[in-house]
Order: structure tokens, then sequence, then C-alpha cells
């Protein structure tokens, strides 16, 4: 199967597979250094558009804002299967078309207290502050939708490794192999 065709069902399946290793990804962004870190992934369209949560005061909003330049990073270990997706992130907060659709999610998924606590998260925990009174009533939440625009897809065989560099020209995914 094409790398691209085998790397889109896989990340579809993720939709709906609570178990499946591409809930998680590993998305990278500037910074003072490369920043990187695990977000869980709500979703994925069959154009392969990302959507992930967050704080909106945390450091990765902020350098989004500076530079939407964004990769995500997917492993499969079973299949073997690398996906380093390069792309256009865009934030979706208040005012935006889909932005109560998904802060309705996280509502009735009982994990908007992650987006209240007090001080922005990243920030230095003051001495004695007890667990249960970081939390206020403001809700910091946004959403990320990450537009791709380039993927390399590596998948790792037992006599020999295929990899791939798809590039979007006028809405087609061009392939180009790699040398793994
Ligand atoms: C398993 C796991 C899942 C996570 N999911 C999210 C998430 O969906 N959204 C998020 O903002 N942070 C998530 N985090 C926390 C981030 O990895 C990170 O620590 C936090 O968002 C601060 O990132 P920043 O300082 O680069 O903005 C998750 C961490 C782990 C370990």
């Amino acid at each position: 199967m094409d790398l691209l065709e085998l790397a889109r069902a896989e990340l579809l399946r993720s939709n709906a597979d609570r178990k499946h290793p591409f809930r998680l990804m590993y998305i990278s962004t500037f910074g003072e250094y490369p920043e990187v870190r695990t977000v869980v992934k709500r979703r994925i369209s069959p154009d392969l558009k990302l959507t992930f949560f967050t704080d909106s005061r945390s450091p990765k909003v902020a350098q989004i804002r500076n530079n939407p330049k964004v990769a995500a990073l997917f492993y499969h270990p079973k299949k073997k299967l690398q996906i380093r997706l390069y792309g256009h992130a865009q934030l979706i907060d208040e005012g935006h078309g889909d932005f109560n659709r998904y802060l309705q999610s996280v509502k009735e998924s009982s994990a908007l207290k992650d987006y209240t606590t007090l001080q922005a998260p990243g920030l230095p925990l003051s001495a004695g502050t007890e667990a249960n009174a970081l939390f206020g009533d403001e809700v910091h939440f946004i959403a990320i939708e990450i537009d791709p625009e380039k993927l390399d897809i590596l998948q790792l065989g037992r006599e020999s490794h295929n990899r791939s560099l798809y590039q979007q020209i006028a809405g087609e995914w061009q392939e180009q192999p790699l040398v793994p």
C-alpha cells in the first residue's frame, strides 16, 4: 500500500480507537530552543487537518503567534510507522466558527478544569500552594488546527525500509520516494 494511504488509514483509525498510538502526538514549535511536547490529538480529518486543545496562556500559543510553522510527530510501534507532518497552525479562539463546538466537547468530557489554573501553565509554582487552590473560574481554553503542507513517512521493514516525502501542490499530494 502507498505510504500516504497507510498513514491516512492509521490516522483516521485513531479517531475512533482510544488505544491507538496516534491518539498522542508530539508537536514542535519555534521557541528559544526547538520546543516539543506531547498533546492529545483530538481529531484528524480525511484531508489530514489536525486538531488539539490547549490553554491559551501556554507558551506554545505565543510561539505559534510568532511563527505558525509547526511539525507533528507520530509513531506506531507495531507497524514501525513514523509520520512527520509539517504545516501551519491556526489558533481557534472565541469568534471562530468552530470554537463553541470545541469548547462544548471539553465541557462534556469533564476536562474543563485543565484550562482553569489561576496561573499560566509553566510559571513557577509558589511554595506551599495547595493543589486544589490552583484553579479559578475563568476558562482559558483554545483549540489549534494544523493544516498539513508536507509529510515525511517512514516504515521500517524486516528486509527493507520505505520512506517518501509528500507535498501538496495545487491541492494534490505529490510523492517523492526518499532514501530511508
Ligand atoms: C500524555 C500527555 C498528554 C498531554 N496532552 C496535552 C494536551 O492535549 N494539550 C496540552 O496543551 N498539553 C498536553 N499535555 C502537556 C504538554 O505536554 C505540555 O507539558 C504543556 O502543554 C505545556 O506546553 P508548553 O509549555 O510548550 O506550552 C500532555 C502531556 C502528556 C504527558
